[in-house]
């Protein structure tokens, strides 16, 4: 019924039908008689990628990102976890703590995974005890009371938020029944408010999407309204399927919640996507779609880690590399979110996506207009139509200058040290819109175009 690739298929049918409907599929939109105030960073924020010893990683790879949300709970040390006995968790605890300090050091929210704490990581199994596991509550409980009697003898009450549980219905975090999820879910909600009320609430925290068809969006949806345990942060993950090309735009995922909430009588809250893009989405291109649509949604979000071990506490969720010595360096994803953090000033300009979809755009607009964007992983032939110039102060017509710029990608964790530019060109335009024609040659690259005065 909501099928997103439904709406791609009936665009690029209406794009066969003539070209110019054809080449307005391919048009993404840039109006500068709308600017939406400051960059806010929606996308800056990751999980995990933080090295547990602190002051690892330089600092300016951590401010030239504006990073501001974190998220961790100790996962894959080679202690498991409160589940395993009070000293199995302590391990896990620190390694949180260590990265909340960072976190707040650099002005990042951060959330807390109990799941992790817990020890149900991706590498328990069905033996292990689960929450209210033969209608026995002690333990969890005790756990609860631990860990929040640990985050206030430290004092970790600050920008604190906490993820109920991690991709409950995804198969790999938790491995009893959905009723039991349920149970769980209301019975922590009323007992870290008791105990902790300076904490947010977020929740569900699903893998899967919001969907009336799906029966844990369905039987969570209902739960929290006939318990009135209702988040303070709605929370679910934005995850492209293997070579798919739906699962991970909020807009349309925006647009289902909203109709399921009103199904169900629930409030409006703010929403976090605490992880998102695919193993094949961590490229430059991608990394530039999910910006243009967070910032146009208004919503915090924080990139997906598809790495284990040792290695899941470093490199920034594979923004960075490392070589033999332990120097960091940039990979091709850090210098796009580095644009995006420090470069793209001033005020956030309106913008909209090409019909089909896949091309898509977020711009800002200083001493340049500075346009970031990609056609997610396709390539072609695309246009940015620059709408309101007069409204910026250029006129209606004449020249203008445009740099263009690309953020290449060098494999995982390859080094990239700063986005090629690919010079600039002057381009006429009238009727107060300038049309850039972009060529997307690479599926992995983002691109930048800058409008300025010719002097
Ligand atoms: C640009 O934004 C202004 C102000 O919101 C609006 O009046 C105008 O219709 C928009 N232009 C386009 C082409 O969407
Ligand atoms: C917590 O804060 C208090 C008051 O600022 C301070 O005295 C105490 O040392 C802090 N404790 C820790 C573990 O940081
Ligand atoms: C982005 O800003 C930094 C800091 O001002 C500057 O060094 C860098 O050259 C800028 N990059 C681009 C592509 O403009
Ligand atoms: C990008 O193109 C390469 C080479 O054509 C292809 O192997 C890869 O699957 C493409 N990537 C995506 C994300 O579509």
């Amino acid at each position: 019924m909501f099928s997103h690739l439904l709406v791609v298929t009936w665009a690029v049918g209406l794009g066969l039908a003539s070209s110019i409907e054809k080449r307005q599929s391919q048009t993404a939109t840039v109006n500068l008689s709308h600017m939406q105030g400051a960059p806010q960073h929606f996308a800056s924020g990751f999980l995990y990628g933080i090295p547990d010893t602190p002051n690892q990683i330089p600092s300016h790879f951590y401010t030239e990102i504006a990073f501001n949300y974190g998220r961790a709970g100790g996962a894959q040390l080679p202690a498991k976890g409160y589940m395993n006995g009070l000293e199995e968790y302590k391990p896990r605890f620190a390694s949180m703590l260590s990265n909340y300090h960072t976190c707040r050091e650099f002005g990042a929210e951060f959330i807390v995974l109990l799941h992790d704490l817990w020890g149900a990581d991706g590498s328990e199994s069905q033996s292990d005890l689960f929450p209210g596991d033969n209608d026995d509550w002690s333990t969890w409980d005790n756990f609860l009371n631990q860990v929040v009697s640990d985050m206030r003898a430290n004092n970790m009450t600050a920008a604190v938020k906490i993820d109920i549980w991690n991709e409950a219905d995804g198969g790999g975090f938790w491995l009893r029944d959905r009723s039991q999820f349920m149970a769980m879910y209301a019975r922590t909600h009323n007992t870290l408010r008791n105990i902790f009320p300076e904490a947010q609430i977020f929740g569900p925290t699903f893998t899967g999407q919001p969907d009336p068809n799906n029966v844990w969006w369905t039987d969570w949806l209902s739960m929290i309204a006939s318990n009135n345990v209702v988040p303070d942060v709605y929370c679910w993950h934005l995850i492209r399927q293997p070579g798919g090309s739906s699962g991970d735009d909020i807009t349309f995922s925006r647009g289902v919640f909203e109709q399921v909430l009103q199904q169900f009588g629930l409030p409006s809250r703010p929403i976090n996507i605490d992880e998102y893009g695919s193993p094949e989405e961590q490229v430059p291109a991608s990394s530039a779609w999910f910006m243009a649509r967070f910032e146009r949604n208004n919503i915090h979000s924080l990139r997906s880690v598809w790495t284990g071990g040792p290695s899941l506490h470093d490199f920034m969720t594979d923004l960075l590399g490392k070589t033999g010595d332990g120097a960091y360096f940039p990979a091709g994803e850090w210098q796009v979110y580095r644009y995006y953090g420090t470069n793209m000033t001033g005020n956030r300009v309106e913008t909209s996506p090409s019909a089909d979809g896949f091309f898509d755009v977020y711009a800002t607009a200083s001493d340049r207009v500075r346009i970031l964007g990609s056609a997610h992983t396709q390539t072609g032939s695309y246009t940015v139509n620059v709408d309101g110039m007069a409204d910026f102060g250029f006129d209606t017509h004449g020249t203008v200058n445009v740099q263009t710029r690309e953020f290449p990608y060098a494999g995982l964790r390859g080094e990239v040290d700063g986005p090629i530019d690919h010079g600039v060109s002057q381009i006429s335009f009238d009727n107060n819109q300038l049309v850039i024609p972009a060529t997307i040659s690479v599926n992995t690259s983002a691109y930048a175009w800058e409008v300025f005065r010719i002097e």
